[in-house]
C-alpha cells in the first residue's frame, strides 16, 4: 500500500515537474497562443455544458473525449447547465469550419467553434496540453492511481484554424496488406495531428484489396500472390503465398472509425496502369492479350500489363467498380490513379467521369494526366502533384483545376529518413530527413490569384519494401507530424528548431498509442 501511495505521489510530482520545466508542446502549432499564469485543475467529478447542434454531434464529440479522458484519468464529466459548468462547449456560428478557440483560466475552460470538427480539434489540443500524453491514447499512465488534481491545464488562450483544408496521408496497401486494426491506428495518429484525409491506395499490380461484389475474382484471385517480398535486383520472390483484402463491411467499419475522427477516406483504384492484379483476375476482358498467362505481380516497378481500355467491357468494369466504391465510401472524392501509364489509353476514362447522377464523386488523378490529350476531363478534377510537384501543381491551377501537393521529394515518407544503420530497408538515400520534410514550403511563390486552387498537402507511403505495420510506423513517424504542421500552421510561424523542441513530447504519445517510430531525432534515445 505504502509503495502504491509513494508511486502515486511520485507520478503526480513528475507530472508537475514536467509542467514547470517545459514550454507547451503542441503539434501542429496553433495559429495564435497566448500563455498566462497558473493552471486549471481537474477534480474527480466535473460539470460540462455542451451546446445543442443538429444530430447532437457536438455532444457526440464531447462524449467520446470524455470516455477517453475517463479511461486515462478516472475523471468523470456530467453534462448540465452552462452556469455551473467548468468546461463549456459553446457554439459560435461566426467561426470558420475547422476553427476553434480554447480559453483556459484557473476557474474554467471555454471552447468555441462553429462545427463539430472545430470542437474535436480543440479537444485534441486540450489533450496535448495535459501533463501526460496518456490522455491522447486513452490509456492509464503507470502509477495511474494519481489524484485527479494532478491533471491540470496551463492558463492559455488559443485561437486556431488550419492553413489548408486538405491535410492528407496516403497508404499503399496494394503492395503489402496490413489490415483494419493497423489502419485505425494510423487514423488515430492522423487525427491527433488534425489531419483529415486518409487516401487509401487499395489496388496495385501486386494486389487488389477491396471486395467488389460484381467481380468476386478481384479478391479471390487478385488479392493473392506467390511471394511476400516483391522482387527487385538481387531480391527474388520468395514463393510464399501472400495476400489479404477488405470485405465491404470491413471498409465500412473503417469509414465509421475515420468519420468519428473527422477524417474522410479517399479510396483509390489505380487505373488503367498499376492494374495487373485486376488483369490477372479477369484477363478475358481487362487484358490487352487475353490468351497469354497473367498473374498477380511478384515484382516492383511499373508493369506493362495494363487494362485494355479500348474494350467496352473494361470501361463497364471501371464504372461498376466506382459504383460499388461510392456505396462504401460516402465521402466526396474518389482517386482514379492515372499515373505511370501510356497516356493514349486515357480517352476511355471520359466515360468514367460521366457517371449517373446521385452517385457522382469528384475525381482525383495523379499529375501525369496533365501530359496527355486529357482536355476532355475538363477543369472539374483535382490533380495530386507528385512528380515535379510544384510545377505540376501550378500547371493544374493555371488550367483552372484544383491541386494537392504531395511532392515525391520529400513527402514520400516511406523513403529512408537517415543513413543510420537503424533505418529499415527502403527507397531513397536517407535524404528525406525529418528536417527536409519539415522544411518543404507548400505553395512557395504561387501568385495569389492561383492560391485558392491549392487544397493542401499530403504525405504518401508506398510499400514495395515494407512488409509489416511496425515498419510503416517507423518510417511514418515522426515525419507525419512535420507534414501535419505544414498543412495546419501558418507558414510564417513554422521553424524547424522550434518544431524539434515540441516534437520531444511525442515518444510518450507513440508509446501509449502502441505505435513504432524512428528514434534518432529524440534526445531521450
Ligand atoms: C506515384 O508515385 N506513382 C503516384
Amino acid at each position: 500500500m505504502k509503495t502504491r501511495i509513494l508511486m502515486a505521489v511520485m507520478c503526480c510530482l513528475s507530472m508537475q515537474a514536467l509542467r514547470a520545466a517545459e514550454p507547451l508542446s503542441l503539434i501542429p502549432l496553433p495559429a495564435s497562443v497566448e500563455q498566462g499564469e497558473g493552471h486549471f485543475r481537474f477534480s474527480e467529478k466535473m460539470r460540462a455544458s455542451v451546446d445543442v447542434y443538429p444530430g447532437d454531434s457536438i455532444l457526440m464529440v464531447f462524449n467520446r473525449f470524455a470516455d477517453d479522458f475517463k479511461a486515462a484519468t478516472g475523471i468523470h464529466f456530467s453534462c448540465g447547465k452552462a452556469s455551473k459548468a467548468k468546461i463549456r462547449l459553446k457554439h459560435n456560428a461566426a467561426m470558420a469550419a475547422e476553427a476553434y478557440r480554447l480559453k483556459v483560466t484557473p476557474e474554467n475552460v471555454l471552447i468555441e467553434a462553429a462545427r463539430p470538427a472545430g470542437f474535436f480539434y480543440a479537444l485534441q489540443t486540450l489533450r496535448q496540453l495535459l501533463p501526460s500524453r496518456a490522455a491522447m491514447a486513452a490509456v492509464r499512465p503507470a502509477g495511474g492511481t494519481c489524484r485527479s488534481e494532478a491533471w491540470t491545464l496551463p492558463v492559455v488562450d488559443i485561437m486556431d484554424a488550419p492553413r489548408f483544408a486538405w491535410r492528407g496521408f496516403m497508404l499503399d496497401e496494394g503492395r503489402h496488406f496490413y489490415g483494419k486494426e493497423e489502419v485505425k491506428k494510423i487514423i488515430d495518429v492522423m487525427a491527433a495531428y488534425k489531419m483529415n484525409r486518409f487516401h487509401w491506395h487499395l489496388t496495385e499490380d501486386q494486389g487488389w484489396r477491396i471486395e467488389i461484389k460484381k467481380y468476386p475474382r478481384l479478391t479471390e484471385v487478385g488479392a493473392w500472390r506467390e511471394s511476400k517480398v516483391l522482387g527487385w535486383g538481387d531480391t527474388k520472390p520468395d514463393g510464399l503465398r501472400y495476400g489479404g483484402c477488405y470485405t465491404q463491411d470491413d471498409a465500412r467499419e473503417v469509414v465509421e472509425y475515420a468519420r468519428e475522427r473527422f477524417v474522410e477516406i479517399v479510396p483509390e483504384v489505380d487505373i488503367p496502369g498499376h492494374s495487373q492484379a485486376a488483369v490477372a483476375a479477369y484477363p478475358e476482358f481487362l487484358s490487352c492479350d487475353p490468351d497469354k498467362p497473367h498473374e498477380v505481380w511478384l515484382w516492383q516497378g511499373v508493369s506493362t500489363d495494363v487494362i485494355n481500355v479500348c474494350n467496352p467491357k473494361a470501361v463497364q468494369f471501371a464504372k461498376d467498380v466506382i459504383d460499388e466504391l461510392a456505396g462504401i465510401f460516402p465521402f466526396p472524392y474518389i482517386h482514379l490513379g492515372g499515373d505511370e501509364c501510356p497516356t493514349d489509353k486515357w480517352k476511355a476514362n471520359a466515360h468514367i467521369a460521366r457517371k449517373p447522377a446521385g452517385e457522382q464523386r469528384k475525381l482525383i488523378f495523379w499529375n501525369e494526366v496533365l501530359h496527355g490529350n486529357t482536355g476532355f476531363l475538363g477543369q472539374d478534377i483535382t490533380i495530386m502533384a507528385w512528380v515535379g510537384a510544384d510545377a505540376a501543381a501550378k500547371d493544374a491551377a493555371t488550367r483552372g483545376m484544383h491541386t494537392i501537393l504531395s511532392p515525391q521529394i520529400p513527402y514520400y515518407i516511406n523513403r529512408r529518413q537517415s543513413d543510420l544503420p537503424t533505418e529499415p530497408r527502403s527507397q531513397g538515400h536517407g535524404t528525406e530527413t525529418v528536417e527536409a520534410v519539415y522544411n518543404y514550403v507548400p505553395m512557395k511563390g504561387v501568385p495569389e490569384t492561383l492560391q485558392p486552387k491549392y487544397m493542401g498537402v499530403q504525405a504518401n507511403f508506398w510499400t514495395e519494401w515494407v512488409e509489416d505495420a511496425a515498419t510503416v510506423q517507423y518510417l511514418m513517424l515522426p515525419r507525419l507530424a512535420a507534414v501535419a504542421e505544414a498543412g495546419w500552421t501558418p507558414q510564417e510561424k513554422r521553424n524547424y528548431p522550434d518544431f524539434l523542441k515540441r516534437l520531444q513530447a511525442e515518444p510518450e504519445y507513440y508509446r501509449f498509442r502502441g505505435v513504432n517510430f524512428a528514434k534518432h531525432v529524440f534526445a531521450e534515445y
